[in-house]
């Protein structure tokens, strides 16, 4: 097959490795020329495609400006930002903008995908109008379906081979291309009755982890009023072999999936006269731990006869997960900016992110960074993070993660 995907992102970069992987030739349609040419030189830029990788399937990837060369594609897949605009609302342009270009191009019979998170009726209210001002006709002269993408970057026991891929059609018969389609990277795929339901199952599914999230917030913001380890507790509940899933509380929710999707869903739903309480009240309790955090921080100082203002204050672990550089949404930005603001004076350790520059910052060896600093701050904690060396050097350690062994070592505050 020829497979296009529009949009090389964090999704889009993958799914194009897999499909060479498989076989298949790749055209990778890209608005970025940083990236395009970045991977014209066979380099990557997302760190689950090593270079070698990309070495590897240079014979069938053809990375382009060029949306025009979709027309020879049989399969499309949209995997383009979903983002939301500054009110909080669902910002399609950069979907609307890959749809109509898509549409310009589209061919007779030819399969295009949604992948991009978005809210139930996207596929069939706004991407069936514009495809169809090709002149064809969606569901019987060309197919479209709609299938939500779950990777986890970073994550390498459940990779798209593994995890099982959920597809909806526009018709049968939309749907059982796109189950084909997937069928040649996917071990297991869902098909459902419809582009909704295929939506909406994505956002079920980020909804349930931020509102699980919440709760273990909501709950280590009390657990630090009443002095009990919320760590202890979550370990301690998650000995329960039924009936419980252990969710970790944290400094805060980052990446591009869960800070915003929800808020696709409270949006559509009020186009339905509906609330969406649980998802609004995860977003506040979410979005409200950095601060907390950076309450949390000036108060570990305080009780070390510091203030915040002139304390050097090392973060550690800026990315919003574990053993990835992504900022986006970050809460270790908010933190910084919070803790800087009250005249603290930061310094980070990041070895996935070498420099913050909307801080006039760069990431310092982990010894700089504890180098007489007042408090070490872990914000993310990297799987390479020395903790030991830290405990060791550090007068003072507020672990946001808990990661550093619970009870018993001074000088360490946990949330
Ligand atoms: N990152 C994740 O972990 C993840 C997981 C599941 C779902 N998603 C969803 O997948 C979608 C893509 O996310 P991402 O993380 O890959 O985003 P990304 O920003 O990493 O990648 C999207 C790419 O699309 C490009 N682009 C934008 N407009 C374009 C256009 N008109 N034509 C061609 N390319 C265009 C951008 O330049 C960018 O390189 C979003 O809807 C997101 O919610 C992301």
């Amino acid at each position: 097959m020829n497979v296009g995907i529009v949009g090389l992102g964090y999704v889009g970069l993958p799914l194009a490795v897999a499909f060479c992987e498989a076989g298949h030739d790749v055209v990778g349609v890209e608005v970025d020329p940083r990236k395009v040419g970045a991977l014209k030189a066979g380099e990557s830029y997302i760190e689950d495609v090593p270079a070698g990788t990309l070495a590897g399937i240079s014979e069938r990837f053809f990375p382009t400006l060029r949306v025009a060369e979709l027309s020879r594609c049989d399969a499309v897949v949209i995997a383009v930002p979903t983002p939301l605009t500054r009110n909080r609302e669902p910002d399609l342009s950069p979907l609307v903008a890959a749809t109509s270009s898509i549409a310009g191009v589209l061919q007779r019979d030819q399969l295009i995908v949604l992948e991009s998170t978005t809210y139930p009726g996207t596929t069939r209210e706004r991407l069936v109008p514009l495809l169809e001002e090709s002149g064809l006709a969606a569901g019987s002269e060309f197919n479209l379906a709609f299938s939500p993408e779950r990777i986890d970057p970073g994550r390498t026991d459940y990779t798209m081979r593994n995890t099982p891929k959920v597809v909806g059609g526009l018709t049968d018969a939309c749907r059982e291309r796109a189950v084909a389609l997937y069928s040649e990277v996917c071990d297991h795929v869902v098909p459902v009755s419809t582009p909704e339901v295929a939506e909406l199952t994505k956002l079920l599914e980020n909804v349930f982890r931020s509102v699980n999230i919440a709760l273990v917030n909501e709950l280590a913001m009390l657990c630090d009023r009443m002095d009990i380890d919320v760590w202890e507790v979550v370990n301690a509940a998650s000995s329960k072999p039924y009936g419980f899933m252990r969710f970790e509380p944290g400094p805060g929710m980052g990446g591009h999936c869960l800070p915003v999707d929800p808020f696709y869903l409270s949006w559509r739903a009020r186009e339905f006269g509906s609330s969406t309480d649980f998802i609004e009240l995860a977003g506040e309790v979410n979005q409200a731990m950095p601060r907390f955090c950076a309450e949390k921080v000036s108060r570990a100082l305080n009780e070390h006869s510091k203030a915040v203002r002139g304390s050097r204050i090392a973060i550690l672990g800026v990315s919003y997960k574990a053993g990835v550089g992504d900022l986006r949404e970050s809460p270790a930005l908010k933190i910084i900016q919070l803790l800087g603001e009250a005249g603290g004076e930061i310094v980070y350790h990041d070895d996935h992110v070498p420099e913050l520059a909307e801080f006039g910052l760069a990431s310092l060896p982990l010894d700089e960074a504890l180098e007489g600093c007042d408090v070490a701050v872990v914000v993310t904690a990297h799987p390479d993070l020395d903790l030991d060396r830290v405990l060791e050097r550090a007068p003072l350690v507020v672990d946001f993660r808990g990661v550093t062994p619970g009870s018993g070592v001074p000088n360490l505050v946990r949330l």
